[in-house]
């Protein structure tokens, strides 16, 4: 596979305290985290925008724990190495602690995940506090946090405001004082992720389409790759249009059958003349 070591949380550390930016990416099956391994993926998340990209929903609000499951051991199997995060479902720990730890268990049980993450802020604190005292590590999740996009009026920045900003930066606050490691935060203006990175002492801050500040940035791979058909997000960068050429190559297979070209000899197997005599021999009698 990868001569990698194995990323610990010491590890993750140590490379902020060297001033080293994070990779991390989301992740939600085997191939794809075998390229993410050999890429040397610091993090890889298994992201519940599965619902989307993989499920073809319009949110990932019917992403069930299980589905996740499934997903974060084939990512495993894929990438031994990296520190894997599962996403913990709506409605998996939104109701009580104790229902959070066991949801957050089951991710390290069934599918060998280094960590979880959940979305919330200073009301998941319990949450959070909770799972780590489970000695799970967690990753809070600010800003855009898309299991309540409906209370937020959407897929929109969070925090261009004052007193959104505040508010946000409270949170991180209130997750780090939790025993939360990390917290992501999603679509949040560059200064006001500056803010909290500068801030964050116990705890590393991982940015997506928040600016450069962070201690680490994420993609949704996805994204990255021309993957997802519905959009394309603002703050992605597309690093290959993976697409495009999946198309062109469908499209080209559907003309050579159409047109008989494929198969060529060396895409099917033959019998031998004595083989085949005998074998119509065989029938006759
Ligand atoms: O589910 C997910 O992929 C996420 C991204 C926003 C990183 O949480």
């Amino acid at each position: 596979m990868s001569d990698r070591k194995k990323m610990t949380l010491p590890g993750l550390f140590k490379k902020v305290s060297d001033g080293q930016p994070l990779t991390m990416i989301t992740c939600y099956d085997y191939p794809t985290a075998y390229f993410q391994e050999q890429a040397g993926i610091d993090i890889i998340l298994v992201g519940d925008s599965l619902g989307m990209t993989i499920l073809g929903f319009d949110g990932t609000l019917p992403v069930k724990m299980d589905d996740m499951i499934r997903h974060a051991q084939a990512v495993r199997r894929g990438s031994p190495n990296a520190w894997l995060i599962g996403d913990m479902p709506y409605m998996t720990y939104q109701p009580s602690v104790e229902r959070a730890i066991l949801n957050a268990g089951r991710f390290m049980a069934e599918a060998s995940c280094d960590a979880i993450k959940l979305e919330g802020g200073a009301e998941m604190a319990d949450r959070v506090a909770g799972i780590v005292r489970s000695g799970i590590p967690v990753m809070g999740h600010l800003g855009l946090t898309p299991q309540s996009a409906s209370a937020l009026g959407g897929f929109r920045v969070q925090g261009k405001g004052a007193a959104q900003a505040k508010k946000i930066i409270d949170d991180a606050k209130a997750l780090e004082e939790a025993g939360a490691y990390s917290i992501l935060l999603e679509m949040v203006p560059d200064r006001v992720c500056e803010l909290i990175t500068e801030r964050a002492k116990d705890c590393f801050i991982i940015g997506l389409g928040s600016g450069p500040h962070a201690h680490g940035q994420v993609l949704i791979y996805h994204d990255m790759f021309g993957l997802y058909p519905k959009f394309k997000p603002r703050m992605a960068k597309v690093y290959g249009d993976a697409g495009k050429v999946i198309l062109d190559g469908l499209k080209q297979y559907v003309k050579e059958v159409t047109e008989r070209q494929f198969p060529q000899p060396e895409n099917y197997f033959t019998m031998s003349d004595e083989e085949y005599s005998q074998l119509c021999a065989s029938m006759r009698s």
